[in-house]
This record gives C-alpha cells, structure tokens and sequence, in this order.
C-alpha cells in the first residue's frame, strides 16, 4: 500500500529526469517501498506501474532480475552470502553452511523469531575478500570466517536482546 509519504519520495525521484521518462525512476521506487514496507508485494508492483505509467510486468521484472529487492517478508536481518564460484573456491559456500546451521535453516528460510533470513547472493564486488557477506543489503562484511560469522550472529543476537 503505497503511502503519501512514498508518494512524496517518489515525486521526488521523477523529479530528475525528463517528464516523458519517468519510468527511469522505477528502481528508486521498488527501494523506497522496500525500505518502508520491508518488501516489495505483487500489490506494490502494480501501484508503482500505476504511478509510473508502466505495465506492471515490466515492474515485475525489474523486481525479480536484481536480488536486492524482496518479494516476500524477510527477517529483521537479511543476511546474503556469495556463493559465486570465485567465493566458492575460497569457502563461500562453507559459510553458507555453517550459518545454515548455527540458524538452523536452511538457505532462502527465515528463523521462526522472524531475526534472521539467509540467501545466496551473486558476486559482490569482493571476491578477494571471500568469504563476504551483505547484511540488509548495506553492510558488507569481508573474510567471514567460522569464528567471524559466530561474532556477528551472537553481537546481532545480544543486541536485539538489549533493546
Ligand atoms: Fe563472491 Fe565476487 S564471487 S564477491
């Protein structure tokens, strides 16, 4: 459901480009209903097509080609590890692993307290880094070892725990 606070932003983003090509603001809309629903709903899709002027497929495939964008409700935490094949040879996917199991889910599930979702991403810009991981889709985190993702996991954890 498409608020007039988004509605403001989005006139904001049109703003800066040519009147006849509004539809290039698309992707900063999809982010805007990210940001303030979590996701980004079929319904979602169709108000922005509807804004834009754009058939909402169209909108569709802007949602489903770039995995930034969610199309269902997530955890609190989003957590993304490459497991391109540059990350693979350096324990990308063992990462993948160990937090599959210190969650206890499995990739693409959300933890039952509704904290933490686990996806694979494609390459991050990093490789050197691997094993990298992206929290939320702002934070990148380089060289996740076992010891490294335990520390990250159990700070988000006590954190929430003290709020
Ligand atoms: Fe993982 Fe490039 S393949 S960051």
């Amino acid at each position: 459901m498409i608020t007039d606070d988004m509605r403001s932003c989005f006139d904001r983003e049109v703003a800066k480009y040519p009147a006849d090509q509004k539809q290039s603001a698309v992707m900063a809309c999809l982010a805007i209903v990210q940001q303030q629903e979590g996701w980004v709903s079929p319904e979602s899709e169709k108000e922005v097509a509807a804004y834009l002027g754009m058939p909402a497929i169209a909108v569709h495939e802007v949602t489903t080609f770039y995995n930034m964008y969610n199309q269902r409700p997530v955890g609190r935490y989003k957590l993304n590890v490459c497991t391109n094949l540059p990350c693979q040879l350096r324990d990308g996917q063992h990462a993948l692993r160990y937090l599959e199991k210190k969650l206890g889910i499995s990739m693409g599930e959300t933890t039952p307290d509704g904290m933490f979702t686990l996806q694979q991403s494609e390459c991050l810009g990093a490789c050197a880094d691997s094993p990298v991981m992206l929290v939320n889709d702002r934070t990148m985190c380089s060289f996740m070892s076992d010891e490294k993702l335990d520390q990250l996991i159990d700070g988000l954890r006590s954190a929430e725990g003290a709020k």
